[in-house]
């Protein structure tokens, strides 16, 4: 009998069950530590919600829109490096999974499928994820590809000009394809379903890359790639010329600090992503929900705000947007369900944070997701003013 499926943490134990542990533990992965992955989704749970009652719950909406797009819920599908390791055309499945949903799927300059086959495998627009690389001719291809692929909106990450350090990775060989190792192969075998579906599709590269990159050394090795090729000289007025180049809607993603907030805002942006990158990135950061307020209230009222890391519920949406963003991104509980089944996983990701969303909102008295603000919760004295750089001394 087909297993009940009642949270996005059931689908996370079907996926490490499917998956080769290198790309199970690619996604399962903070950098160092670990102490910011961690605390992404635990502070969530120390923020609380008020109950009310004898609300009229007729009626309800999740809809509301994120730069100008439309969506069924404040969610989109975060961009996720090696999506296509995870299941057989993973991008296609999961934007697929997303245009039924009326959500937005962000596609990762790190992907297997590229944007073309993305793009012709689907209907409606997807939003393309750019890192600035070294080489500005390929930057710009890969913008003029976005373009003709017809995305509409670019999110460009910014905390990523070098790799932060996930030991997994490095002690798992991480590639995709897997190198075969007598470690890989032994874990491979246990993975039939997984390897009969890889074995049928000719998507088993960075797709956006291979063949479109001059002078690369080793294109299955993110680590080496990223050592090579991102651009460890990325600015704001590198971050300018691109926003020129590309002349549409920019979300700049990689936003911690009220006072880069500010820059975002001076350069131009759309909106920003409120993120630490998944805590893959600096380890010691603060969680991206904790970080949220202050940003909101540098720039809140100027552009939108959105936040990413440590969402797995529809519950921590909404506390999200209690909090002022206006939009979320999931990335590791859409990979759970694509791991686990495919297109029809990251479908029963959504519609299990759509349902807690939507429930959560009623239980406490607002029919509408626009009218959600900080008075559905209670959030500990200090949970966003606990912690202050120090005076200089002397
Ligand atoms: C980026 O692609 C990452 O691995 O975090």
């Amino acid at each position: 009998m087909a297993p009940v499926i009642t949270t996005v943490d059931d689908l996370h134990k079907i996926y490490r069950r499917r998956v080769p542990k290198m790309f199970y533990d690619y996604c399962q992965s903070g950098s160092w530590t670990e102490q910011t992955f961690n605390e992404n989704e635990s502070d969530f749970s120390k923020i609380r919600l008020r109950q009310r009652v004898a609300v009229d719950m007729e009626g309800r909406s999740t809809a509301t829109t994120m730069v100008g797009r439309e969506v069924s819920m404040p969610v989109a599908l975060a961009p996720v490096g090696l999506t296509g390791m995870q299941h057989a055309d993973g991008e296609i499945l999961a934007a697929r999974a997303a245009e039924d949903f009326g959500v937005p799927f962000t596609l990762s300059t790190m992907s297997i499928c590229s944007i073309e086959d993305v793009a012709k495998r689907t209907s409606k627009p997807f939003w393309f994820q750019l890192y600035v690389m070294r080489d500005e001719d390929f930057v710009d291809r890969l913008i003029e590809r976005a373009r003709d692929a017809g995305c509409d909106a670019l999110v460009l990450t910014l905390d990523l000009q070098i790799l932060g350090q996930r030991h997994k990775d490095l002690k798992n060989g991480l590639s995709a394809p897997p190198k075969l190792t007598p470690a890989t192969i032994a874990n491979l075998m246990t993975k039939v379903g997984w390897g009969l579906e890889m074995a049928q599709t000719p998507r088993r590269f960075f797709g956006n890359i291979v063949g479109h990159a001059k002078g690369v050394k080793d294109a299955s090795s993110l680590s080496s790639w990223t050592a090579e090729q991102f651009d460890p000289r990325l600015d704001w007025s590198k971050i300018a010329r691109i926003k020129e180049k590309w002349g549409g809607k920019l979300i700049l993603k990689g936003i911690l600090d009220a006072e880069d907030a500010r820059m975002a805002l001076k350069v131009g942006a759309d909106a920003i992503i409120v993120s630490n990158h998944g805590g893959r990135q600096l380890d010691g950061a603060l969680s991206s929900i904790r970080m949220l307020p202050e940003i909101m209230d540098a720039v809140g009222g100027e552009t939108e705000v959105h936040i990413d890391g440590g969402i797995r519920t529809g519950q921590d949406v909404l506390k999200a947007v209690a909090l002022g963003a206006r939009g979320t991104y999931i990335g590791r509980a859409f990979i759970y369900g694509l791991g686990a089944m495919g297109q029809k996983g990251v479908t029963k990701t959504l519609e299990v944070i759509h349902k807690e969303l939507d429930t959560t909102m009623a239980l406490c008295g607002e029919k509408n997701i626009h009218d959600v603000g900080p008075h559905i919760t209670l959030v500990p004295k200090g949970f966003a003013g606990e912690w202050e750089t120090p005076a200089r001394n002397g």
